[in-house]
């Protein structure tokens, strides 16, 4: 990737792509740095990541996604949905943030974190960052977490219930089994032997080993099996379920069947599959914000890049074996 240098405070690096496709499409160029309208912060990023969502919308693998993002080419053109960084100025209009706040927050509509400077509006879904906590530590909050929280409402997960989360160690795993556990749940997590320690230390009570032994021929049942790597289907996890019981994927399963058993399961009674449409808003990123501050939430984060090694992160990202998040340095620690 060619290096570029600063040369005008009008402009900014980003990471640009005007194409669906591999990580290769992506391309760090020179381009105007926003400027925020009068409800609209201007945020200096000083770290973002590369997550499931950035790849989704960068490769449209899934057609649907072009619905969003533009059917022939991407029409927002900086990916990037989770940041961390500081209020550098601010529209006329604002009241809740003053520059130099410390904020992190989540833009799955226009993205844009990919970049050196993002604008979001103030009653967007960001927030000032936890106290002592890093920039590397507040970028990975919200996207797993924003996920496994709209799964976790929608089942109603409560004390006392067991719940078995299969991809204990993706970004939306990790972030469900702390969740999970602490609302009281008791969870079974399944992960590969590498990690055992790592998901036991989130909270899991039990830990499956994928490599030894298939979660779906277990002699158990559960309140609720949440696949968080969308590997199962309703139809293997049914034995493991209670009478009432619930199945949620992250995926939308062979023939996309998940969205439509969601649609016909809860009509049928006893055991049934959900698939809620994932949604956040401001409230959700503070909430983030409280698990976070109270030592009840950390997100996994497995390893960084800098914004010029995007690609590679890309790469990473998508061969599914990472370990919570990846985190991307936008600005130099060093500085
Ligand atoms: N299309 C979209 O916009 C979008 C957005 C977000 C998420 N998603 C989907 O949601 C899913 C989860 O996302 P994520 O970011 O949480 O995942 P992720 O971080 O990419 O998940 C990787 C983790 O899954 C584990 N894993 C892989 N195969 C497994 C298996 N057979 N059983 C148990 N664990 C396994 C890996 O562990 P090991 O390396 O140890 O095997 C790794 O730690 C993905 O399928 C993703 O495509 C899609």
């Amino acid at each position: 990737m060619t290096k570029y240098f600063k040369i005008n405070e009008d402009k900014m690096k980003a990471i640009i792509y005007t194409t669906y496709g591999p990580p290769e499409v992506v391309q760090l160029k020179e381009v105007d740095k926003p400027v925020p309208k009068d409800n609209e912060v201007l945020i200096k990023i000083h770290a973002t990541t590369v997550n499931r969502t950035d790849c989704g919308f960068r490769s449209a693998e899934y057609f649907i996604v072009r619905f969003f993002s533009g059917l022939i080419r991407p029409k927002n053109e900086t990916l990037g949905n989770e940041f961390a960084g500081k209020i550098e100025a601010i529209g006329k209009g604002v009241k809740s943030f003053s520059p130099g706040d410390k904020v992190f927050g989540y833009n799955d509509t226009k993205f844009g974190a990919h970049a050196e400077y993002m604008v979001m509006a103030e009653n967007e879904s960001i927030t000032t960052m936890p106290e002592n906590i890093s920039y590397d530590e507040a970028a990975p909050i919200t996207e797993g977490a924003h996920y496994a929280l709209c799964d976790i409402r929608a089942a109603k997960i409560k004390s006392g219930q067991k719940i078995l989360i299969n991809g204990a160690t993706g970004a939306i795993g990790s972030a469900a089994v702390q969740i999970v556990k602490n609302l009281g749940a008791e969870v079974t997590a399944v992960c590969d032997t590498k990690n055992i320690d790592l998901v036991k230390s989130l909270g899991a009570n039990v830990v499956i080993d994928y490599t030894k032994e298939d979660f779906t021929k277990i002699n158990q049942t559960f309140d609720v099996v949440f696949d968080t790597v969308g590997k199962s289907s309703f139809g293997k996890c049914k034995p493991l379920l209670k009478k009432e019981g619930i199945y949620m994927s992250t995926e939308l399963g062979y023939m996309s069947q998940n969205p439509f058993l969601a649609l016909i399961t809860p009509l049928l009674g006893g055991k049934k599959v959900l698939f809620p449409i994932p949604t956040i808003n401001k409230a959700d990123v503070v909430f983030l914000k409280e698990l976070v501050a109270t030592g009840k939430f950390k997100p996994v984060i497995d390893r960084s890049y800098s914004l010029e090694q995007i690609v590679d992160a890309y790469r990473y990202v998508e061969t599914g074996k990472k370990t919570g998040n990846v985190v991307i340095n936008v600005v130099n620690k060093i500085n």
